[in-house]
């Protein structure tokens, strides 16, 4: 049997403007999940790219008095260069431009035509262009305003194709029944299936107004609605993504799909029943995230209350950001963010908690034993709170828990600041009687860091690597977070610290 496979992915984002922190948040929590996996010595591909089609690319192009492909080149690249800048692992970014996205589109929609699930029609109803979506009844604020970017719904009344979305009710239904997981948390499953049993209407297949998107090979007057051929990247990224070979056997059906709680419907209802459409299997699980927010409003573009996450990796690096929101912000929930709560965390817990212990650790090795790690056995009195955190990590992350995972490994970076001062090594140290114990204390530390170090190094990477070549014990696979998988046998100083003080 070959290697298990984990394939996850991110939103694709609109090139209508810069990255902001929202999205490099959802990339943060898929890298989290790639590495981790990684760790496990799985076959891990992780997807992020840019959907550069429809009227949010097309209008945002018109008031900057640009083409959409010129808005489109111009602003690809920041996304794609922010991956990289995030510490994010991604295997391949996908453009909805891409030439082989395109045709894989047309391919595979065409295929749902065959299979007898779209039809001519006319639409009649709300839409909202930012959000390229046709809001049900259900979905929208007083006022006829979209619920989330308070702006007025355009009535729309247009002749084109359908995708008979509400053949597939019963499909869906019996779909949420039989995979309780498939939408997580718990809470988001709920709010998909209600929406699910209200009853569901079929949706636009293609745009007769539009000519920015996909050219629809039956009727090329009308390009695919956008949704469509941005739901489709996951799929067809596969197809192209490495040279000379096509991935799709080895990685689809995704196992995650993360997105944010604003993209629900079309990820929950919408995709699955598309891919049942076009007959293909639906991913394992869709996990969907709250939103950060500042000063109460969901942070994004068209509101213009942005923190620029440049900014802040240019400061502080990207380990601290990547720490800060999965730390901050409970995965799943809604959390604010601001400046003040992240220079506290970065000082009291990554710097002071965390930082101290390595810096403090490796300097009394130093001074005490010559840099040389005594070679006994760790105290045994760290085993309740070290023993099994590995396997609990993983739970935590095959439930989607990024921050009760982070907060479980947090314990034990505390556990082992409060080992410091109950064994006070420095005193042992004026004492030759107590030499024995001060080995254990010495090794139990260095262990103990090196286990810690491990577990975190998908939310703290940069930081993990540098910690664990110091403690000259590089191996960061899951099987070596445990105390006593590995050895620790001479430690180097870290100049500088790892979370060095800042300006305020
Ligand atoms: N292009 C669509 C998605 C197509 S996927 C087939 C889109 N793009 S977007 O640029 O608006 O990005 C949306 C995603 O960015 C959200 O689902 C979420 O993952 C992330 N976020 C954007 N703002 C956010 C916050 N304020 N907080 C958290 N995540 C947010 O929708």
């Amino acid at each position: 049997m070959g290697r298990a496979t984990f394939y996850v992915t991110t939103p694709i984002y609109y090139v209508n403007a810069a990255p902001h922190l929202g999205h490099a948040y959802t990339t943060i929590a898929a890298d989290v999940l790639a590495r981790h996996h990684r760790q496990r010595g799985e076959d891990v591909f992780f997807l992020t790219g840019t959907d550069e089609h429809g009227e949010p690319v097309k209008l945002a192009a018109e008031r900057e008095g640009v083409t959409p492909a010129e808005l489109a080149d111009r602003n690809f690249a920041r996304f794609r260069d922010l991956a990289p800048q995030l510490g994010a692992t991604n295997d391949f970014f996908i453009r909805t431009s891409d030439a082989e996205h395109k045709a894989k589109v047309q391919e595979v929609l065409t295929k749902v035509k065959e299979n007898g699930h779209a039809y001519e029609g006319t639409y009649e109803g709300w839409y909202c262009p930012r959000c390229a979506d046709f809001k049900t009844e259900r979905e929208i604020d007083e006022g006829n305003t979209c619920p989330i970017h308070h702006i007025d719904l355009v009535r729309e009344h247009e002749h084109n194709w359908f995708f008979a979305l509400s053949s597939f009710q019963e499909p869906l239904e019996r779909l949420f029944a039989d995979h309780p997981d498939f939408v997580r948390p718990r809470s988001r499953y709920n709010e998909a299936l209600s929406f699910i049993k209200a009853g569901l209407q079929d949706v636009s297949l293609t745009r007769r107004k539009l000519d920015w998107g996909v050219t629809v090979p039956w009727d090329p007057d009308q390009v695919f609605y956008v949704w469509w051929d941005a739901l489709l990247n996951y799929y067809t990224a596969l197809s192209y993504a490495e040279p000379g070979e096509d991935l799709t056997a080895r990685f689809w059906p995704a196992n995650v799909q993360l997105v944010g709680k604003d993209i629900l419907k079309f990820h929950t209802i919408y995709w699955p029943a598309l891919l049942m459409a076009a007959g293909l299997p639906v991913p394992e699980h869709v996990v969907v995230h709250g939103f950060l927010l500042m000063d109460g409003e969901k942070m994004s573009k068209s509101l213009g209350n942005t923190l620029d996450p440049f900014e802040v990796i240019d400061r502080f690096g990207s380990d601290a950001l990547r720490y800060y929101l999965l730390r901050d912000v409970s995965f799943g929930q809604d959390g604010s963010v601001s400046p003040g709560a992240f220079e506290e965390r970065y000082e009291r817990e990554l710097a002071n908690e965390y930082g101290n212990l390595a810096s403090r650790t490796l300097a009394m090795i130093l001074r005490y034993r010559d840099g040389v790690v005594p070679a006994v056995r760790h105290d045994d009195i760290l085993d309740p709170d070290f023993d099994g955190l590995d396997v609990r990590v993983a739970e935590l992350l095959d439930a989607a828990e990024l921050t009760q995972a982070l907060d479980g490994i947090w314990a034990c970076v505390r556990r082992l600041n409060r080992y410091v001062e109950e064994q006070a090594p420095w005193q042992l140290a004026k004492d030759p009687a107590q030499a024995g114990r001060l080995d254990t204390v010495l090794a139990s530390l260095a262990e103990g860091l090196r286990v810690i170090t491990v577990l975190l190094q998908p939310w703290l990477p940069a930081t993990a690597e540098r910690l664990l070549a110091a403690l000259g014990s590089p191996d960061d696979a899951l099987e070596a977070a445990r105390l006593g998988a590995r050895r620790v046998s001479t430690v180097q100083a870290l100049d500088p610290p790892l979370f060095p003080k800042r300006e305020a």
